[in-house]
């Protein structure tokens, strides 16, 4: 739309003292419903628009910016538009808190640093299903119903013969995790809590091993099952790599490998996680709804950006050229980016980037090639960047993605496979927002648009055309 035909609308926020009745009581019905420590602000937003005056209520949350609920613009003939939703909350949840200007992320309030260092994988699922750290005795139980879950179907392993060694994996795991509904679905009452924890568990257990089967079916290879008496990320790479009784996993490389899975839990309504809401809130079957979430998360805008990174410092060869790829990303005119900067809500470096960053040198250390030309160039270019006024005054900096890939290419998982252990890694979060969508009353999500096409027109036949 062109400027000139742009009219505006004025939005006073602070204003108006007391909101609405109605739409208090509306707000205090859902926070109670949902058991939410979010609050009614002591302030309204007063939108005036075409010579009408519409009170909007504001909540305040638990941490961050408040938000003005624009639910009754419809009645009065408007709705907001927000295209890539960058002013936009979707939902209410109490999973995950993004504090995007000071590189701030909390799970059930835990900050992912303190969750990285003193915790793992299978403890923060626990973490993001319950909304409590379990006790000795939880844990136990939460990893045993895990493990017991951890093996899928032998149809599975025909239905593998007809894809391709050549597909995509995040292709085949979209369709394998799908085709998990075939087995899970007259059976599943997503009214019943006990179902819904039985199909976050089953998620969370079966995904490494669709993972490493879509690998290994690549490859060639025979699968192996998985081995209850190893951990979360021991298993997962037992099952890769695994070439016989004696394949031992290097115990650096097993605690990464479940790193990587935490640093990827969640991220509150990224395009994945929302997609699995989207796709959930029509009621249809989670694992369904799951497969839409990997496949939103497979473009490289998303989680496929660590394969990306990969390629890209593969293309840009070796140091001397990243001054000139640094120039591409800047110029308005190349799509080129460098894959690994930016984020839509970080604007300061994303703590995961951080903890992946330690991760790295303790992988490439271990491994004896903390001097690989990949690392080293990769540091090399988020130097440069982090010093050019480009980079600097649109606050882009490295995010998770950045030095994952680094680390799993040293770990022997190969480029293709990057996007598949993000997917691993973010089931726990998916499922989450999901159980937590499900377990209250919920709508139908239905955005509007705001439609540029033609008006009404009548129908031509075709000989008058
Ligand atoms: N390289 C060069 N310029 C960039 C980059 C980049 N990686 N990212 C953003 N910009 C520029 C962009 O050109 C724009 O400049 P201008 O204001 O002059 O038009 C400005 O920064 C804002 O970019 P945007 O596209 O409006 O920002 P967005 O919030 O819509 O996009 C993003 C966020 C992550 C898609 C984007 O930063 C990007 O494409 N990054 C590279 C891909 C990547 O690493 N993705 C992984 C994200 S983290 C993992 C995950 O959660 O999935």
């Amino acid at each position: 739309m062109k400027e000139d035909e742009k009219s505006y609308a004025r939005l006073y926020v602070d204003k108006i003292k007391a909101p609405p009745i109605r739409s208090i009581a509306r707000f205090l019905q859902q926070g109670s419903k949902k058991g939410t420590a979010a609050s009614m602000a002591d302030k309204a937003a007063r939108l005036s628009v075409g010579g009408v005056e519409v009170d909007l209520p504001v909540y305040s949350p638990t941490e961050g910016q408040d938000v003005i609920d624009v639910g009754k613009l419809t009645a009065e003939g408007y709705f907001t538009y927000d295209p890539g939703f960058v002013s936009t909350a979707s939902c209410e949840s109490a999973i995950t808190y993004i504090d995007g200007d000071n590189g701030v992320l909390l799970h059930r309030g835990y900050p992912i640093e303190q969750l990285a260092e003193q915790s793992d994988h299978l403890e923060l699922c626990y973490l993001l299903l319950n909304d409590a750290l379990p006790n000795a005795q939880e844990k136990e139980a939460f990893v045993s119903a895990i493990k017991a879950e951890a093996a899928v179907d032998k149809r599975y392993q025909h239905a593998y013969v007809s894809i391709a060694r050549d597909a995509h994996p995040m292709g085949t795991m979209c369709s394998m995790t799908a085709s998990l509904s075939a087995h899970y679905h007259a059976d599943l009452d997503v009214d019943s809590e006990e179902d819904r924890m039985l199909t976050s568990h089953r998620l969370i257990a079966k995904m490494p091993t669709l993972a490493a089967m879509t690998y290994r079916h690549s490859q060639e290879l025979p699968f192996v099952a998985p081995r209850p008496d190893l951990p979360y990320g021991e298993n997962f790479l037992n099952m890769m790599f695994s070439t016989g009784d004696d394949y031992e996993v290097s115990p650096v490389l097993a605690r990464a490998m479940d790193r990587i899975f935490l640093l990827h839990a969640d991220h509150e309504q990224n395009a994945s996680t929302s997609t699995v809401r989207l796709a959930g809130s029509t009621g249809a079957n989670p694992y369904a709804s799951i497969a839409a979430g990997i496949a939103a998360l497979w473009g490289p805008a998303h989680g496929g950006a660590n394969e990306a990174v990969l390629n890209m410092l593969a293309e840009i060869g070796e140091p001397g050229n990243i001054d000139q790829y640094v120039n591409r990303a800047k110029d308005k005119d190349d799509s080129f980016r460098i894959m690994g900067f930016g984020h839509r809500v970080y604007k300061n470096y994303d703590p995961r980037a951080k903890v992946m960053q330690e991760t790295c040198h303790e992988v490439l250390n271990e491994l004896g090639v903390d001097n690989d030309p990949t690392l080293q160039m990769a540091q090399r270019l988020e130097t440069i960047a982090l010093e050019d006024e480009f980079f600097v005054e649109r606050r882009l900096y490295p995010n998770v993605d950045f030095y994952s890939g680094i680390i799993l290419k040293a770990i022997g998982i190969p480029t293709e496979m990057f996007t598949v252990i993000f997917a691993t890694g973010r089931t726990p979060g998916w499922i989450a927002h999901w159980k937590e969508m499900v377990s209250v009353p919920y709508k139908i999500g239905r955005p509007r648009q705001l439609y540029t096409g033609s008006g009404f027109r009548d129908f031509v036949p075709i000989h008058e055309r």
